[in-house]
């Protein structure tokens, strides 16, 4: 049986650090949260977590210091590493045991794919990972299930598409691996270039299918993720450029699809899903957002022993 302290003191790195039981309590410790983040909360008071974010993120720090706030505790840290230490030269291990002297728990995102597990053997205290590099984005896939779970009542049983850029998509990793523990058909829709890193791809244990033509698959998917071609991790741009229109969702490829399908996407979109889709009851990427506040302040509160 899993418990609320078997998670205390613990890191967030990966998704493979979970199975399907401790992703079942996790999801209903989130919806928990629905209800503590409509009034204010002591859960976490006195506790300060800290945001070190060495890349761009919107989401993902703001719904993380969101939820430390709406659990009644502090937030500090940077997001910005050219005006810390960093841009002196300070490595990843120090900058790491210099906040954890001011925090009770640390959320981090760096551009490397071994940043959280370095960053874990630096501190004391839980390393909450916000995505690293080309690697994982772990508690992103928590959200992602929790939302399909609240879309589709259930996650067992669903036809789920990942589509766009499944090489270098952080969030396809975790999320490809967090399913792994539900009864589904995964469908991976990509360019031949940017296929599914081959190091997820092969533990990948529920039936799979592979293909390049979203249009030919859509019909088929009960949820549909999609992805921005990632720009940044490109070493060269023109093949970005050949790549970064590989698909255009619009009205007319959603109602290729099934009335009810749930469009997903990690955000931030640049073209790969027009505004005029925005309005469509199949867009959940807005509401997505929403979910990982509550996802994330169940992990925070879990971590740091707040929850019985
Ligand atoms: C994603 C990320 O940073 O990996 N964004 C997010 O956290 N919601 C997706 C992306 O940048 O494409």
């Amino acid at each position: 049986m899993v418990k609320a302290s078997d998670f205390k003191g613990k890191d967030v790195l990966s998704m493979r650090d979970y199975g399907r039981k401790e992703i079942d309590f996790i999801l209903s410790e989130a919806t928990k949260m629905v209800k503590v983040a409509e009034k204010p909360s002591t859960l976490c008071s006195g506790k300060v977590l800290a945001v070190v974010f060495f890349e761009p993120s919107t989401r993902t720090r703001l719904s993380f210091e969101t939820a430390m706030l709406r659990l009644g505790g502090g937030v500090t840290g940077f997001s910005d590493p050219s005006a810390s230490s960093v841009k002196k030269g300070e490595t990843l291990e120090d900058t790491i045991r210099t906040v954890e002297c001011y925090a009770d728990i640390i959320a981090m995102r760096h551009p490397e794919t071994d940043s959280s597990e370095r960053a874990a053997a630096a501190a004391s205290v839980p390393i909450l990972n916000g995505g690293s590099g080309s690697g994982e984005h772990p508690t992103q896939a928590l959200l992602d299930l929790h939302t399909m779970k609240y879309a589709k009542g259930d996650i067992d049983g669903l036809k789920i598409g990942l589509c766009g850029d499944l090489l270098y998509g952080r969030t396809t990793h975790s999320l490809a691996l967090a399913l792994n523990h539900f009864d589904v058909e995964l469908y991976l829709i990509s360019p031949k270039e940017l296929a599914m890193k081959e190091d997820i791809r092969r533990d990948l244990k529920m039936k799979v299918n592979e293909g390049t033509d979203l249009a030919k698959v859509i019909p088929k998917l009960d949820v549909l993720y999609d992805t921005r071609i990632q720009k940044e991790r490109f070493t060269d741009p023109t093949k970005y450029e050949e790549l970064k229109n590989a698909y255009i969702i619009d009205p007319v490829m959603v109602k290729k699809g099934k009335k009810n399908l749930v469009l997903m996407h990690p955000l931030p979109r640049v073209n790969e899903i027009t505004t005029d889709v925005d309005s469509m009851p199949n867009a959940w990427y807005f509401r997505q957002v929403k979910h990982g506040v509550y996802v994330r302040m169940a992990l925070i509160a879990l971590a740091l022993g707040a929850v019985k």
